[in-house]
């Protein structure tokens, strides 16, 4: 049996610079496959809301929403180091609504960790959360659910401007007592010069190396075709697969193909017997 990774596996991993490889998860099956594959860890995020609800933002999801998906994904992997992505308006308000949610994360989901977006002004969210007992991961860069205050989801950090507005925030989510970092679509310079800076173990998804790295389940298996990012690297294509799969099913349905002997249970009793009780009701 898998052995589930701890805090300290982490911080122990960025000393020993091994690499952390995770993807999203939101599924029951997709955490089995990614358990026996042995991913490092699963982060049911609230791209499930494009990814898996078809909206177009990920403003829409609700904490029920995240809960109820990080519920399958303990059930399919309970030997893999979860996070639980808190969505827009579970703490955007108080310190104390977001203590309260990310709560109901640990107790109802059974998560390992909670996710947060943004540095310098959930500063103090972060410090609320962990003063709590609860493990907080810092997001900064692009952050999806304020991509209408980035005008719209564009790489951040690319200017030194911006760039400065990046590490001030990766610096708050460490002194806020994150205990790791992942920063989203931000030049592979700035996150480097991040990665050496901090204490805290930090991770990429779209910002080059650092300390392991994360991409969207869909995005990598070829599932979501609405948009992709150009840091994503497709490692299959199951849209394709699936198409392909359901085109044969409605095929061999309307020549009469399937099922064959093969796919049905056949009666244990003599036919002569059958033949009776058909009679009864005719
Ligand atoms: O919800 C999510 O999957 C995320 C990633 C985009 C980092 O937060």
């Amino acid at each position: 049996m898998k052995k589930k990774k701890t805090v300290n596996d982490f911080i122990n991993m960025k000393k020993e610079r091994e690499q952390v490889a995770w993807i999203t998860a939101y599924d029951y099956p997709t955490a089995i496959f990614g358990e026996e594959a042995g991913m490092d860890m699963l982060l049911v995020g609230d791209s499930l809301g494009m990814l898996v609800m078809g909206y177009d933002s990920t403003v829409p999801v609700t904490m029920e929403d995240c809960l109820s998906h990080c519920r399958s994904v303990r059930r399919g992997a309970p030997n893999t180091w979860i996070i639980g992505d808190m969505p827009f308006g579970a703490y955007q308000t108080t310190d104390s609504d977001a203590v309260n949610n990310a709560v109901r994360f640990i107790k109802e989901a059974r998560v390992d960790c909670i996710k947060l977006e943004g540095g310098q002004r959930v500063a103090s969210r972060i410090r609320a959360i962990t003063d709590a007992g609860i493990l907080v991961m810092g997001h900064i860069g692009l952050t999806p659910q304020s991509s209408g205050q980035l005008g719209g989801f564009k790489a951040q950090g690319r200017d030194v401007k911006n760039a400065r507005e990046v590490i001030k925030d990766a610096l708050a989510v460490q002194e806020s007592g994150a205990f790791s970092l992942l920063i989203e679509a931000v030049p592979p310079e700035v996150t480097a010069f991040i990665t050496r800076k901090l204490e805290i173990p930090v991770y990429s998804i779209g910002a080059g190396p650092c300390d392991g790295q994360l991409l969207i389940c869909g995005d990598m298996l070829g599932q979501f075709k609405i948009f992709t990012p150009k840091f994503v690297k497709q490692y299959a294509d199951i849209a394709s697969v699936t198409v392909e799969a359901f085109k044969n099913y409605i095929a061999e349905v309307k020549e009469g193909t399937f099922p064959t002997d093969d796919h049905v249970y056949h009666i244990i009793e003599p036919a002569a017997e059958f033949e009776r009780l058909f009679k009864e009701f005719e």
